[in-house]
This record gives structure tokens, C-alpha cells and sequence, in this order.
């Protein structure tokens, strides 16, 4: 390949971590106590989103974050999920360093984009989905933290 190593790599637009795994449940307090009492996790934050149709909580194990997706209305997106696959792996969330870049690295790269702009997702981060049918059917959602924090 002729390619720099940088370029490759997707230089600025590559992830620098996994931020998270999430999972889309009915019940996001029993699978907490699950992950506490059979693998030591710890609860963590918990917020709403997307106007209070999205219960988001996240559980800490070592240094895996999972985070929990509660529907709170039938509309939303979580819950058709649910509806028709039922509970399960929501999506792979990849921290970046600038999700302006990365978000423009995929779409040059051809993948199918659910977010042409990056939104507010959980504590004060930004995310943008990445269409599971350019990736191996997993949805992806790239995460920019805050560095003001
Ligand atoms: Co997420």
C-alpha cells in the first residue's frame, strides 16, 4: 500500500479508545444488579435523553463500560429495537479525539452515515452513529468526551 502510516491508520480520525458497549434492555436496574452481584460492576451515572424517552445507565467494570438502554417511550428508536430483536448488543461506542474528523474520514471512506453531524449525547458528550450496514452489521457510534473535564 502506498499509503502513510498515519493515513492508514485514519491519522487524526482514528479512535484512541472503546468508550463503551451498549446494550438495549426492558429493565435497565435488574441488569445492573445482575452485573453487580456476578461480576463486581458498579453502578454509575444514570441520565434521560432525547427528552426524557431514554433512560441511559452506565455500569463500570474495571475498565469496561457498559451502558444500559431503557426505552421510555414506545416512538423511541431504542424501543422499536427491542420490539423487533428484542434485548441485546445496541452498539460499540469508539472514543475520538475530533469527531468533526473522524465523522469526515468515514463518509470519505464510504461508509453509510445515521448522523451527518455530530449530536449531544450522554454527559456532555458529542456522538454520531456510523450505519450498521457498512459495518458488519454492528452500530457504531463515535464519542468525543469533553476537554474541558
Ligand atoms: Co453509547
Amino acid at each position: 500500500m502506498s499509503e502513510r502510516p498515519d493515513q492508514a491508520a485514519g491519522g487524526v480520525a482514528a479512535p484512541v479508545g472503546l468508550s463503551h458497549v451498549a446494550i438495549a434492555v426492558r429493565d435497565a436496574d435488574a441488569l445492573a444488579a445482575t452485573l453487580v452481584a456476578a461480576l463486581g460492576a458498579r453502578r454509575g451515572e444514570e441520565e434521560l435523553l432525547d427528552e426524557g424517552t431514554l433512560r441511559v445507565l452506565f455500569v463500570h467494570l474495571g475498565p469496561v463500560t457498559i451502558e444500559l438502554l431503557e426505552p421510555r417511550s414506545a416512538d423511541h428508536t431504542v424501543a422499536r429495537f427491542l420490539a423487533t430483536r428484542g434485548e441485546g448488543l445496541h452498539h460499540v461506542s469508539l472514543e475520538v479525539a475530533d469527531i468533526g474528523a473522524a465523522l469526515a474520514h468515514c463518509r470519505e471512506a464510504g461508509v453509510r452515515l445515521v448522523d451527518e453531524q455530530p449530536r449531544a449525547g450522554a454527559h456532555g458528550t458529542q456522538v454520531a452513529f456510523l450505519h450498521p450496514k457498512s459495518l458488519g452489521g454492528t452500530l457504531v457510534e463515535l464519542c468525543q468526551i469533553p476537554t474541558s473535564r
